[in-house]
Formats: structure tokens, sequence, C-alpha cells
């Protein structure tokens, strides 16, 4: 079993995607075992995009993610971290496979939708900027 951090970004929520997307992971069969709406910070932006800081990009992509609120979800599944970041496609919507969110949902590389967590480290460091422990939830899929 693995976590990943999403961030359904201020375009998905400005575009009232958010339940659209949300119900792709759970089709997929991916648990939810956290969800929350916050408003990310330029502190919280700058700990979460770190390696991207020195880059030209960087302060358009905080006065970005930074401009509405976000959705953060913890989602657990067998290979989750790769199932999900297949499920988004490519970071540029305009290059993003159809079929995929960002294929059928965008066409910028910025307002690409859907943040995921790219490797089991990324996850962990991810997971704990938006969580606290006790705000996972473990639940049995059963009904
Ligand atoms: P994300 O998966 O959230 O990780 C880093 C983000 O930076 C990426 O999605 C894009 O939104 C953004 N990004 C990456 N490259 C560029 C770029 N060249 N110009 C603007 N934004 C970028």
């Amino acid at each position: 079993m693995q976590r990943s951090l999403i961030l359904l970004k201020p375009d998905c929520v400005q575009r009232r995607l958010i339940g659209e997307i949300l119900s792709r992971f759970e089709a997929k069969g991916l648990q939810i075992v956290g969800l929350k709406m916050i408003q990310v910070t330029p502190e919280l932006s700058r700990q979460h995009y770190a390696e991207h800081v020195e880059k030209p990009f960087y302060q358009s992509l905080e006065d970005f993610i930074t401009s509405a609120p976000v959705v953060a979800v913890a989602l657990e599944g067998l290979e989750a971290i790769t199932v999900v970041r297949d499920m988004l496609g490519a970071t540029n919507g305009l290059k993003a496979a159809p079929g995929t969110i960002r294929g059928d949902f965008s066409s910028s590389r910025q307002m690409n939708l859907v943040h995921a967590s790219d490797s089991p480290e990324s996850a962990e460091r991810e997971l704990n900027l938006y969580f606290q422990p006790n705000e996972f939830c473990e639940y049995s899929m059963n009904l």
C-alpha cells in the first residue's frame, strides 16, 4: 500500500471540477484517507515547491497556488503514487494524452488542475506538510 498527496489546485476549485476529479480517483479504487480545503500561504508554497524556488517560473507558480483555496487529498492504494501520476498525464495539459485528467480538462502547463507526489520520499514529505498525523482516517472499504 502507498499513500500519495494530491492537491486539487485553484483552477480545479474555481472551475468546479473538485467532484469530477475526486470521482475519477474513487472509481479507480483509490481510498480517500485525508481531505481538507485550505488556503496555501507563500511560506507553504515555498516549502511544497522547494525544488522549484530558484526556477524562473517560481513566482508565477506561487502567485497561482496562493490565488484561491486548494483541496488537499491523501489517497491510499496499491502503487498509488504511480497510479495517480498516470491518471494525471503529462505536466503540460496541452501535451497530456486524452483520457488523462489533464488531457481531458487542461490546456496549460501552470494551470494543470492537480498536483501529485512523484515518489515515496516526496509523498511522505508532502503529506506531512498538509496533514497532521491524527488527520488521517483508517477505515474498511467493505460495506
Ligand atoms: P506540479 O505537479 O504541481 O509541480 C510543479 C508545478 O510547477 C507543475 O505542476 C506546474 O504547475 C508548474 N510548472 C512546471 N514547469 C513550469 C513552467 N515551465 N512554467 C510554469 N509552471 C511550471
